[in-house]
């Protein structure tokens, strides 16, 4: 047999473990150990029932995402479950880590499944723009139902061993450590059972179906409940269509119909999108030249510098992860400020059930509140998050230098400034990074790292593996103004401003750029920030002085680019529309017509794309995956289009650069190269 599988029996019960590193994916060598060790097992007499069971980290984590969308290759998971469901021995799943996706759906066809208390089971395909496309969409509804059934798998969330307990899509609870020899047990129970009468399976079960069968209001219901979460994706349609079928059909139909939605799904743009993004995801904190070996550093102890909007997140993130906070301000009243919203975040998140009280009383005892910074001699490391100004930054910087224990890295927490120049300001530039956090700090997943001329390796590895403690996707970025995600996507709103001259209305240009994907359009936006803050620090006239100028600061004040009522339903604004035509005219643009959405799109967004190939060209970013990833997790740019990088492969290249020069931008160097020599950025 394959070295991937081994056998063992014990009694009469057989055991098969495979042991495929990192995460025992169900790639075409699982497989064959799969089919080759079950079929010892079922052909070995002294054998009555078997349990499956993997080695390492997890049990199997899923088909192999690399594998999909290819061509096939024998055998198939169909000849496998064949194996597990159809054969006269019982099967039991001993189930560790995450069993998902084709791993959990090899555990629906066993008999019987048995896990520990730390385990987890799901079916996250719709993550992956694709189905459960191995049974899952059958099975799992016949066990809890339609209506749990589409809440699991069109969210993908994992479930906790116990509550999957609770549900029915685990039998029984192993202790820890005992996994092995409680579901030896479990399955001589069975081989008994099963003596005496033949085990139910799962493909079996019909009673909690059929509960559902001739409502297609359920379904109706449910895509208008989640009309918002499912916009623009394709995957949660297909699975609403495989559970209606788990309800209406015979199971090898609904098999049938699940395996039809399910290619469809996976030859589609979205799904290429979402698969390139997992693995996107995973490879920002592969830095080449700083690899395992370079050591980090311990973080036990952060301080923080300013309780504002991004201190106080910031902070929240260290707290959860049990990490104590010193979090420093200049007064009483905006200490008091700070910590009070840290507290009622907490506060909000326990009233929904997320958390325990006596959890946001922990958290909450791990913030030490200070007016001095001579309090931060101790601490690791320390996060500057206050008012956006160099001269300040500098200032704060030279004190920390004095202030700070050797080897305590030195952060801040700038949008736009030169990390270098604070870097300066200090004896030592090689422990200085950028941390720079996106807002809602406490909940935005992206965390760029910026590594200075001067900072060292460790303090960047250092830096990198904090952001996967706190739960973050650390991307590293190059010292310039915006570092990567603020500079490809400010390139949106300048490419916004001017075309709201040129005669589209806000309300299209926001409509063109929603319907996109993204969660509002560049002038709702400001509106809900307040012009104010957008406008500060221009000195030329432009529509937000202008605007300003009225005292219309968006949705706080007056209205802005739209007009709301006391609903903060936005309506077109005449006022708005006129001082768009009086900037316009003051600055002599002619009106150029109608647009498409598509062209509005493209007005906005091939500008976007046009920095991020210089942003890569300059090795801001290390990859171009990168960058779709800072601009995904940090800007909601929509995941099923991939990111600014991979959408720009989509649309293509030549079609990009005609597109820019059309609009009288300059394509730059690496944008037309790739579109000359016919490559791309990610494929
Ligand atoms: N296929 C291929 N590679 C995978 C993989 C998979 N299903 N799951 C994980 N990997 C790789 C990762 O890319 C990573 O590789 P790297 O070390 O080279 O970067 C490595 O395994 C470890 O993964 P993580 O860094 O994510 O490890 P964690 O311990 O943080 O998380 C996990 C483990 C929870 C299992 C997580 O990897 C995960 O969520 N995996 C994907 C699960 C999934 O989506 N399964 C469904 C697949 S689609 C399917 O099954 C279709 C079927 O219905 C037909
Ligand atoms: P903020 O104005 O909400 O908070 C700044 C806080 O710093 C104030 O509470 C102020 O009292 C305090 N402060 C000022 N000087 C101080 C000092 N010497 N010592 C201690 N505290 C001091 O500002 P915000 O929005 O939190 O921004 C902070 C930094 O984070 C800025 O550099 C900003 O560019 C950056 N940033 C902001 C983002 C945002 O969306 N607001 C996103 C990412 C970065």
């Amino acid at each position: 047999m394959s070295a991937i599988g081994s056998t063992e029996v014990i009694g009469q019960v057989g055991i098969l473990t495979i042991d495929s590193p990192p995460v025992n994916a169900l790639g075409h060598a699982v497989r064959v150990a799969l089919h080759e060790g079950l079929a010892e097992l079922l052909a070995d007499e002294r054998v009555k029932g078997i349990v499956l069971t993997c080695a390492g980290r997890t049990f199997f984590a899923g088909a192999d995402i690399t594998e999909l969308g290819k061509p096939f290759k024998e055998p198939n998971l169909d000849v496998v479950f064949e194996q597990l469901e159809n054969r006269e021995k019982p099967v039991v799943a001993a189930i560790f880590g995450t069993a998902l996706g084709g791993g959990f759906e090899v555990a629906l066809a066993c008999h019987r499944r048995i896990a520990v208390p730390s385990a987890k089971v799901g079916l996250p395909e719709v993550l992956l723009g694709v189905l459960p496309g191995a049974g899952g969409t059958q099975r799992l509804p016949r066990l809890v139902g339609v209506e749990a059934a589409l809440d699991i798998i069109t969210t993908g969330n994992p479930v906790g061993a116990k509550k999957a307990h609770d549900l029915g899509l685990v039998d029984k609870l192993a202790e820890e450590g005992k996994l092995l020899e409680q579901a030896i047990a479990y399955c001589e129970e069975l081989i008994a059972e099963n003596a005496a009468a033949p085990l139910w399976r799962v493909r079996d079960l019909q009673d909690k179906v059929e509960l559902s069968r001739g409502k297609p209001e359920i379904y109706a219901d449910f895509l208008k409940k989640n009309a918002r979460a499912f916009r623009g994706f394709k995957a949660p349609f297909n699975i609403v269509k495989t559970i209606e079928a788990a309800a209406e059909l015979s199971f090898d139909d609904g098999m049938k119909r699940e395996w039809e939605l399910f290619e469809e799904l996976v030859s589609s743009t979205e799904s290429a999108a979402q698969r390139y993004f997992f693995f996107a995801e995973r490879s920002t904190a592969k830095v080449s030249g700083i690899g395992k070996d370079v050591a980090k550093l311990p973080i036990k102890s952060v301080g923080v510098l300013g309780a504002g909007t991004m201190g106080g997140g910031i902070t929240m993130n260290f707290l959860n992860a049990g990490i104590p906070v010193t979090l420093v301000e200049t007064n009483q009243a905006a200490l008091d400020r700070g910590i009070g919203v840290i507290r009622k975040n907490y506060e909000n998140t326990a009233a929904k059930g997320r958390m325990t009280s006596e959890q946001v009383e922990q958290r909450m005892a791990l913030i030490t509140p200070s007016l001095s910074k001579n309090d931060l001699g101790e601490v690791d490391l320390i996060i500057e998050a206050v008012f956006e100004e160099l001269g300040l930054k500098k200032e704060i910087f030279g004190e920390l230098d004095k202030i700070a224990k050797k080897g305590a890295i030195l952060a801040s927490n700038t949008s736009f400034l030169d990390l270098d120049a604070i870097a300066a300001s200090t004896s030592r530039p090689e422990d200085v990074v950028g941390l720079h956090f996106f807002s809602p700090a406490n909940v935005m997943r992206l965390l760029e790292v910026v590594r200075g001329a001067k900072t060292r390796p460790e303090v960047v590895a250092t830096a990198m593996n904090l952001g996967k403690i706190i739960g973050k996707v650390p991307v590293l970025s190059g010292v310039c103004d915006g570092f990567i995600a603020n500079r490809v996507m400010v390139q949106r709103g300048f490419a916004a401003d001017q075309l709201v001259l040129e005669g589209p209305t806000p309300e299209q240009i926001d409509k063109a750029l929603y319907d996109y994907g993204f969660a509002m359009g560049p002038f709702a936006m400001i509106d809900l920030v307040g012009l104010d803050v957008i406008g500060r620090g221009s000195n030329e006239r432009t529509l937000y002085s202008d605007l300003v100028a009225l005292d219309r600061l968006g949705q706080k004040k007056n209205g802005g680019f739209y007009d709301y009522d006391e609903k903060r339903n936005a309506t077109p604004s005449p006022v708005a529309a006129k001082v768009i035509a009086d900037l316009a005219a003051f600055k002599g643009v002619t009106a150029k017509g109608e647009k498409s959405d598509e062209e509005i799109v493209a007005a906005l967004l091939y500008p976007v794309v046009n920095e991020a190939a210089k942003v890569l060209e300059e090795g801001i970013a290390l990859r171009a995956s990168d960058i779709d990833v800072a601009c995904v997790l940090g800007y909601n740019w929509p995941v099923y289009t991939g990111g600014p990088m991979f959408w720009a492969d989509t649309v293509g290249l030549t079609k990009i650069v005609d597109g820019l020069k059309a609009m009288g931008i300059e394509p730059a160097k690496l944008l037309l190269e790739k579109a000359e020599s016919g490559t791309s950025f990610t494929r």
